[in-house]
């Protein structure tokens, strides 16, 4: 195994045109920009075309990564797509996004954690990098939620959005001291039927709809989020005042909030997109890390702290140096 650490060398996002704002969606089902704004913080979420699938939003966002690094496909030999929302039930949209990219050689695989997959992404890369199985891979997390909404049930379709965020890894050269850090990953399956989509290949033989007992996910998403935070940091010999950015999963401005008041973590240095993003589940970490990274927050050196938490319940963190 390497001495070196797994670097993320660029970044990269999509977001399909459409957007909805909040008052467009009030006038369908039973909700006002109010209630969403208090009790979310999500203004307006993208919302994918017809005809345009994650396999599309992913290759989106994986040229735009790759063109930030000056690389092209020929460069890259491991492609992971973390989704809940795959194009077909197989086979994975990592090897659809192969396609698109005109890749031929190298390894292609989905990732299915939910909203934490891309931190689970992140954290297989950096292990299949560090052991030799290849040198440089596109980690993707992509989804349309939108697809599997119930667009009746105002206590989910209001809280989630379509996107893609991707980063680009590779090993860093020797003595280079930056890149992947530590990672924290857990999941609890007793919890998985407080997040779930009601159908699926092998039990309906359909692709059913999100249910969410939102409160019960709220109650976790705090104490979850913050003991793999701790992990990370306890693990390296950090502190919570070593953070320059804490890039969390968007999934509400309350559980952040949350998160931040429990971590000590003053709000300037809490990367926030969930106004305008909605929940992108596996996409809500690079969509956030592309932001900041494209307005100049994150710099080269800088410490960042990554976290997600989903359904399963999943949940993770990674501390990079940038
Ligand atoms: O990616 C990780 C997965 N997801 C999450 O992290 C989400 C976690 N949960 C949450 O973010 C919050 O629990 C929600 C935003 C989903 C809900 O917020 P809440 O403060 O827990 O509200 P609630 O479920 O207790 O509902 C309060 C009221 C209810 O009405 P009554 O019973 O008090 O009359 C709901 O029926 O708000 C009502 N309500 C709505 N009203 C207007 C629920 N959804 C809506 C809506 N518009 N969209």
């Amino acid at each position: 195994m390497s001495d070196k650490k797994t670097i993320i060398r660029s970044v990269g996002a999509y977001l399909p045109a459409r957007i909805l704002g909040n008052e467009e969606l009030a006038r369908t089902v039973d909700t006002s920009d109010e209630w969403i704004v208090q009790r979310t913080g999500i203004r307006q979420r993208h919302i994918a075309a017809e005809g345009e699938n994650t396999s599309d939003l992913a290759a989106a966002a994986g040229r735009k990564a790759m063109e930030n690094a000056g690389l092209e496909i020929g460069d890259v030999d491991l492609i992971i797509v973390a989704t809940t929302t795959p194009d077909m039930t197989f086979p994975a949209t990592a090897a659809v996004v192969q396609q698109k990219l005109g890749m031929h050689h190298g390894a292609a695989f989905d990732i299915q954690a939910v909203c934490s997959g891309f931190v689970y992404a992140v954290a297989t890369a950096d292990s299949y990098l560090k052991n030799g199985l290849g040198k440089r891979a596109l980690v993707i997390g992509a989804e349309t939620a939108s697809r599997i909404l119930d667009w009746d049930d105002r206590t989910t379709c209001v809280l989630f959005g379509d996107g893609a965020g991707a980063a680009v890894m590779e090993l860093g050269k020797p003595g280079e001291d930056r890149g992947v850090l530590a990672t924290a990953l857990r999941s609890d399956g007793h919890f998985w039927n407080k997040l779930y989509t009601d159908g699926g290949p092998s039990s309906t033989r359909s692709m059913g709809h999100i249910r969410m007992e939102g409160k019960e996910v709220f109650k976790h998403a705090v104490g979850m989020i913050t003991d793999v935070v701790y992990k990370v940091l306890e693990d390296t010999g950090h502190t919570i005042d070593d953070l320059d950015w804490f890039v969390p999963h968007q999934a509400n401005k309350r559980i952040i909030d949350g998160a931040g008041v429990k971590l000590g973590l003053p709000p300037e240095k809490v990367v926030v997109t969930v106004d305008r993003h909605a929940n992108t589940s596996a996409a809500s970490v690079p969509l956030a890390l592309n932001t900041a990274v494209a307005d100049g927050r994150i710099k080269r050196g800088d410490l960042v702290m990554i976290e997600a938490m989903g359904g399963g319940f999943t949940w993770g963190a990674s501390l990079i140096r940038w």
